[in-house]
């Protein structure tokens, strides 16, 4: 029969990786709750509109990424590209800003683009995204990429770069956008044919492109900091001043443009130097404007987006950091005793305590050797001379010793070993 794979772009996060996955969730439910995030689930599918109006028509994924399809003749549907629209979404679904307009959310999943799969970029990836809304005050930038760093760095992720930028407010981005196009125009014939039609729709994607010819077009260009109006400059000095008082280093990168189109003023990226070329390890800003543009009040928000995978590819320390071994492992010789080591491992599990066995009936030296190769410390060799007696054996596997222990002593023995319930 021939064999059904996975999608290219899709992959299976194995035992052995998920255990690292846990690791980082219980790490990040644990540092985001002392600043008070709480965790929100999202649907996956969305209305298309959502993405559209939120992440905007001309942005690569919107224009050439997303998996959208029609619901059965009915309505047009789109799997989720990123999180930040489907949280402010449902913010304003669920009124949350009349009882408190400060909200501050998390929420880890999926998400779907259609871009050329290579390493670090999948076409299902995940990620883990905070979203805190309801305040304009610089300290709430300070605070959420504060948050941030001090997570990578609790995972013991090292060899960041954080880069920051401006991207201007309504007032002064028009006025850069102009200039931008003054500069590029003169240029159009070294810009890619997708630069050039960027050029009319959305020009600040050129700083983006990775085409080499673009990338040397955009090297002279003005940069946005140089045209910021006095509201944005003064945002962004007490955001760099903040930062400084945390003590947490930063670099100012005046080229970065990030990939959405409702970022204002404060844009970030952490730049991981293992990752190779897609370097990225988590990218936000803030979007005030969003939450009016769709269709709630008026009401500012900052946020950002790990990428799951390149996270965890970075995580420090071999396998035995995260996998998860059995502590014992139940090997039996004869009917009464498969009987007993039945009920037994029952109630060994009852305490917490991770115990293995093996059912397939093998001699007792095989199940040794699968207790050798399970990686358990212990082995707990039930047989039926020692039960007739009331007693089973207890081996030290690193060791190589073992002893009698009585099974009514059993309990109080496992829990000196393992401080099991
Ligand atoms: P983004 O920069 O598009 O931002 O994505 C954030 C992170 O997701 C990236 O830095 C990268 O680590 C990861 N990522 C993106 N695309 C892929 C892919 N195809 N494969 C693997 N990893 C990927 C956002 O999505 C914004 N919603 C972030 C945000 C939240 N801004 C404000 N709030």
């Amino acid at each position: 029969m021939e064999r059904i794979t996975s999608i290219r772009g899709f992959r299976d996060i194995l035992p052995g990786e998920s255990e690292k996955w846990q690791f980082v969730e219980e790490k990040a439910r644990e540092i985001f709750g002392a600043y008070g995030v709480r965790e929100i689930r999202i649907p996956i599918l969305e209305k298309t509109d959502l993405f559209r109006r939120g992440i905007g028509e001309t942005t690569d994924v919107v224009e050439k990424e997303m998996y959208t399809f029609v619901d059965r003749g009915e309505e047009s549907l789109t799997l989720r590209p990123e999180a930040t629209a489907s949280v402010i979404r449902a913010y304003i679904e669920h009124n949350f800003f009349e009882t408190d307009p400060v909200t501050k959310l998390f929420t880890i999943g999926p998400m779907f683009r259609r871009e050329r799969p290579q390493k670090g970029r999948y076409r299902q990836f995940h990620q883990i995204n905070v979203e805190m809304l309801g305040y304009e005050d610089p300290r709430i930038d300070g605070e959420l990429i504060s948050m941030l760093m001090l997570f990578l760095s609790e995972l013991g992720i090292e060899d960041l770069d954080l880069e920051i930028n401006s991207l201007g407010c309504a007032d002064c981005r028009p006025v850069f956008r102009e200039e931008v196009v003054r500069f590029l125009d003169h240029r159009e014939e070294s810009l890619c044919p997708d630069c050039r039609r960027r050029l009319q729709t959305n020009p600040l994607r050129v700083f983006d492109c990775k085409v080499e010819t673009c990338g040397e077009a955009v090297r002279e260009a003005p940069v946005i900091l140089d045209s910021i109006c006095a509201g944005c400059r003064d945002h962004f000095e007490k955001v760099k001043n903040l930062l400084d008082t945390l003590a947490v280093p930063f670099r100012v990168n005046p080229r970065m443009v990030r990939g959405l189109d409702y970022y204002k003023r404060t844009a970030f990226e952490v730049i991981g130097h293992s990752l190779g070329s897609q370097n990225a390890v988590a990218g936000g800003g803030r979007y005030d404007g969003l939450v009016q543009e769709l269709g709630g009040p008026d009401i500012p928000g900052i946020g950002f987006a790990i990428g799951f995978e390149r996270l965890v590819s970075m995580l420090p320390g071999d396998e035995t950091r995260f996998s998860s071994k059995p502590s014992l492992y139940v090997a039996t010789l004869g009917t009464a005793a498969e009987t007993f080591a039945f009920r037994l491992l029952h109630n060994l599990r009852k305490t917490g305590l991770q115990a293995e066995t093996d059912y397939s009936g093998k001699s007792l030296k095989a199940q040794m050797k699968r207790a050798g190769r399970s990686g358990a410390p212990y082995a707990l060799i039930v047989g039926e001379n020692e039960l007739a007696e009331g007693a089973v054996v207890l081996r030290d596997m690193g060791a190589g010793a073992q002893e009698k222990v009585a099974i009514s002593e059993l309990h109080a023995k496992l829990k000196e070993i393992f401080h099991v319930r």
